[in-house]
């Protein structure tokens, strides 16, 4: 019989199996928005979520978090998420909202940055070198002293993105990491992906990043997974495309492939 993997294998491994995720629709009730979902994200690997508008993508993402109500079997490294693990799988996960007010609340960036690190226990050099570090990544140590809310979106996301990573989690996960940034500093965020040996669940728009990236994408399409694999084979699959509704029947995407 095979011996089960250890911790350290399994580290950053995020599994789904058979994951429903339900919303509460208007009437009151709760409704599937992601249905019987089976995805494994290997250790290190970086999943891009795909689908149109209202597919499921952020839904799935703010279930790894607990943050939304679902059934089937979501693992975090070797911990299986419930309410006894949820703390501990919070630890291990980064977030980055699609939306960095509904995440940055600090006086200052440093502070910002500063606080995952804090709530974990760390010593004051070690939070110091992890914001200083993370600021790095994102291109924005000069702004240490200012108010997250005096920034632009794009400057506001960086942050966020700082602050997930200053927390060294096993896997970070992003909502629409790349949208409104300018093209050097989406340039820059996608280097840092592709430098990065962490998990990483992706919910996007960015079909290119993905290819870019060569990374695995999950495509979602009313709350199904509707086809996965390599970015390289799923998104140059056309008609694959038309048919989960993010391309139409001329081929319109034809120039950015
Ligand atoms: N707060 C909410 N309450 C109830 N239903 C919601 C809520 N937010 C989203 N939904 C519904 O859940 C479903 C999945 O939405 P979700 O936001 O997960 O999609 P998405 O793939 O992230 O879309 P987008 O590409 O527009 O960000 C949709 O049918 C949506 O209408
Ligand atoms: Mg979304």
């Amino acid at each position: 019989m095979q011996a089960p993997p250890s911790p350290r294998a399994v580290r950053g491994r995020v599994a789904l199996e058979n994951v429903s995720v339900f919303r509460t629709a208007d009437d009151g009730s709760s409704q599937p928005v992601i249905e019987a979902l089976t995805l494994e994200v290997a250790p290190g690997e970086c999943c891009m979520l795909v689908g149109p508008n209202g597919a499921g993508k952020t839904s799935l993402l703010l279930a790894l978090v607990g943050a939304l109500p679902f059934t089937g079997r979501i693992q975090i490294g070797e911990l299986t998420l419930g309410e006894r693990t949820l703390k501990e799988a919070r630890r291990r996960i980064g977030f980055v909202f699609a939306n960095p007010d509904e995440q940055l609340f600090c006086e200052t960036v440093q502070r910002e940055v500063a606080f995952g690190p804090e709530q974990h226990g760390l010593g004051r050099d070690e939070v110091n070198a992890r914001v200083g570090h993370a600021l790095d990544e994102v291109g924005l140590r000069a702004y240490a002293g200012r108010s997250p809310h005096h920034l632009s979106l794009g400057e506001q996301r960086r942050v966020a993105i700082a602050a997930a990573l200053a927390t060294e989690p096993d896997a970070v996960l992003f909502d629409e990491p790349t949208a409104s940034l300018d093209p050097l500093a989406r340039q820059a965020l996608l280097d840092t992906m592709a430098a990065s040996d962490r998990t990483m669940l992706v919910a996007t728009h960015d079909l290119a990043a993905a290819l870019e990236l060569d990374a695995t994408v999950a495509l979602i399409q009313q709350g199904k997974l509707v086809s996965s694999g390599r970015g390289r084979e799923v998104l140059t699959n056309q008609e694959l495309l038309v048919r989960a509704g993010l391309a139409t029947q001329g081929g319109e995407r034809g120039s950015l492939l």
